[in-house]
């Protein structure tokens, strides 16, 4: 078993590598000043966006933001799951890659779930030997007959039977405690308990255990590496529950996983699209009818892991969903779960069926082709299904009704990344609702505001997500924001970063654009309509909110990291740029030897998605002003202690307003000192 690839390896390759080349024997750079540009490989474009600077070693597209070093570069491009790119970068500069011995621990752990795939492999095997069993696979096979599977489509699938009976796959594969404990482990038996739900009594010679999968045609669940790692099992009647999945396993994580995903990759050398639907039966179906590129979630909604896990496979999903209420909510959180994922250049569609169809039914009715063209036809791009539901019960007619419909509209739209997708989206909302750019924008700040208002009353200091490697939060990143936001466009090749703001005095006040609403803002309850969410462009000069200039500054100069001893004050904020922030400080602090280059593919490894795309954004820009093709002399050292001095008199201001707050509502006598400060404030309303 070989364990993780160095720290310090990973360091080294980096440093000593070149990320030019790399890049350009894939994708011919041009050399434009400092750095190199062409046209992005990860999104649709005619002029180029993508960059690749030489002196950060990494790669950065300002049209959808994809970014990365260089073995980031050659996980999207090439395809390739991490460790598979560090060697292949590693092979291309001539050098071997050791490898870490593993801990104890994580070497049972590993021997665990390595015994659990061989289990679950087994149990596969051992439910399809009984669909081949004539003593008891009769019913099964007349079932799957009549649901117009052949045997072939079933084989491809794997589909087995659970015999009934409570104890068959325990007496072949239970044959000692151990093995027993196993396939409790796997999800595959379950431990027997009396009435009060204690385990029941140990009689000697009795199992303790019963099989969770009886009389049951078997699903077997692949991930995908096309190992077994979970079964649904579907009851051969009308019995209840008719569908019975494994539960969530040390190999099994329903949420991440889809149905069908192996098998479709098994069939297909390039998925066209992929089409999402509700069961089991809908996969194998439309596979009979030689659709083989539909998945299924299992028995869970479609969240955005999944459509993550889908969009690595294809550029364009279709989701086919039951016309009935079940089918409508289920392709509304579909949809929610998708916008953040909108790059340029993936579509997403809907086809919602006549009430009473599934794809299954439908397809044996109509024909394989048939249903490919009916997707053609009648599946609704992401932009009619979406302004569609929410104008239903709308009269766009009236001003209501589009002050309405932009209200409902705007905050969806707003958790759609950077991108030519996001800006037309606005459109349309614009042209929909006859309102200007400016006033919709208006809008997403005011509900932004509400919302967060609400999640504060909802939850009087809700902890701040930190970004967890899982993304199981829903922070976004910082993206650049559409041009048309700004009061002036900007000269060309005139970037302007992401959460820069002109304004020096406020700046920390805002709101980072396009965070989500639910996750930010909640320590600022003052905010009101008059939120800024985009940098606007004054006087030429564009000014980080000060936490993210602390981050940007630290990432171009890592030795200032050495000013501060002291790091877990920002971790302990509850805002997110500094928690991440008290992260870097504390890298520097472990290695205060890494220079930018190295702290940076360090940062790349090791922080959430979020940091992932905002790391780059910050480190490709200056620190001070503009982009990277602007170049000014600064200090390090004045502009980090100016940001710790901003960050500071801005914590005191909060600290006074609140206070300011706690008299306005406590009703109290104010005292002489109270009074002076309330004074103090009338004089500068905030
Ligand atoms: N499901 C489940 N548990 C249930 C019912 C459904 O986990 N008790 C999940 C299964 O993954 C199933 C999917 O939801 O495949 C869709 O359920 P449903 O529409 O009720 O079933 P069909 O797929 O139409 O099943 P069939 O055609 O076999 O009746
Ligand atoms: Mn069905």
């Amino acid at each position: 078993m070989a364990g993780k690839i160095p720290q310090y390896f990973i360091d080294d390759l980096l440093a000593r590598a070149d990320i030019v080349p790399v890049v350009d024997s894939r994708v011919k750079l041009r050399k434009t000043g400092k750095n190199y540009s062409a046209c992005c490989p990860f999104h649709d474009e005619k002029t180029p966006s993508f960059t690749v600077s030489p002196d950060k070693q990494f790669y950065y597209c300002f049209g959808c933001g994809a970014s990365g070093n260089a073995v980031g570069f050659l996980m999207e491009y090439d395809r390739l799951p991490f460790p598979e790119a560090v060697e292949k970068l590693a092979a291309s500069m001539g050098i071997d890659v050791p490898r870490e011995q593993l801990a104890p621990g994580q070497i049972k752990r590993q021997q665990e779930s390595q015994s659990l795939y061989q289990l679950t492999e087994k149990a596969a095997d051992f439910y399809r030997t009984q669909l081949k069993d004539h003593k008891v696979s009769t019913p099964a096979i007349t079932y799957l007959k009549n649901r117009g599977l052949s045997g072939a489509v079933c084989k491809e699938f794997g589909i087995g039977l659970a015999p009934p009976g409570w104890d068959n796959l325990l007496n072949q594969l239970g044959t000692s405690s151990e093995k027993t404990e196993q396939l409790e482990l796997a999800g595959l038996a379950i431990r027997r308990q009396d009435s009060d739900g204690n385990p029941g009594k140990m009689e000697p010679g009795k199992r303790h255990h019963y099989d969770r999968f009886r009389n049951r045609i078997m699903f077997p669940i692949r991930d995908q590496r096309g190992r077994t790692i979970a079964f649904g099992g579907r009851v051969l009647g009308d019995d209840k529950p008719k569908y019975l999945n494994s539960p969530e396993t040390p190999i099994f994580h329903k949420g991440r996983e889809l149905y069908g995903l192996w098998e479709a990759r098994q069939a297909n050398r390039e998925l066209k699209r992929l089409i999402v639907v509700e069961g089991y039966m809908d996969v194998v179906a439309l596979a009979q009818y030689d659709i083989r590129c539909a998945v299924a979630t299992l028995g869970t909604a479609c969240g955005e892991d999944h459509i993550q896990l889908a969009f690595r496979h294809t550029q364009e999903l279709v989701f086919c969903f039951d016309g009935d209420q079940a089918g409508r909510t289920a392709a509304r959180r579909a949809l929610e779960a998708a916008l953040p994922q909108m790059q340029d250049g993936r579509s997403v569609r809907f086809l919602l069926l006549p009430e009473g169809e599934d794809p299954d039914t439908l397809v044996r009715q109509i024909g394989g082709e048939r249903f490919d063209q009916l997707i053609d036809e009648q599946g609704r791009p992401l932009e009619d299904f979406l302004f569609d539901l929410l104008s239903e019960g709308i009269n766009i007619q009236t001003m209501d009704g589009r002050a309405r419909l932009s209200k409902a509209a705007a905050p969806l739209l707003d958790l759609l990344p950077a991108g030519v997708y996001r800006q037309l989206m606005f459109q349309q909302l614009a042209r929909r609702t006859g309102l200007e750019q400016d006033m919709l924008e208006e809008i997403i700040a005011a509900e932004k505001a509400r919302a967060a208002k609400l999640a504060q009353q909802a939850q009087p200091t809700p902890p701040k997500p930190v970004p967890t490697a899982a993304g199981e939060d829903h922070a976004r990143p910082a993206a650049p924001a559409p041009a048309e936001a700004f009061n002036e466009v900007p000269p060309a090749d005139y970037e302007v970063p992401p959460g820069y703001d002109d304004d020096e005095s406020e700046a920390h006040y805002y709101t980072h654009p396009s965070s989500h609403p639910s996750s930010h803002s909640s320590s600022h309850p003052s905010e009101g309509p008059q939120t800024r969410e985009t940098p606007r462009r004054r006087s030429g000069q564009y000014r980080l909110p000060a936490e993210r200039m602390l981050i940007a500054l630290l990432l171009h100069h890592p030795q200032l990291a050495q000013l501060i001893d002291d790091s877990a004050r920002f971790r302990d904020s509850d805002d997110s740029d500094l928690q991440l922030f008290a992260e870097i400080l504390q890298v520097m602090h472990q290695n205060p030897a890494l220079n930018s280059n190295q702290l940076f593919g360090r940062l790349m490894t090791l922080q959430s998605k979020e940091a992932r795309e905002l790391l780059p954004q910050l480190a490709m820009s200056h620190p001070i002003v503009g982009s990277v093709s602007q170049s000014m002399e600064y200090d390090p050292q004045t502009e980090f202690q100016d940001c710790l001095q901003r960050l500071a008199h801005s914590a005191e201001k909060q600290r006074k307003r609140d206070l300011l707050d706690q008299l306005k509502n406590s009703g109290n006598q104010l005292g002489e000192e109270q009074l002076a400060l309330l004074a103090q404030f009338r004089r500068k309303p905030h």
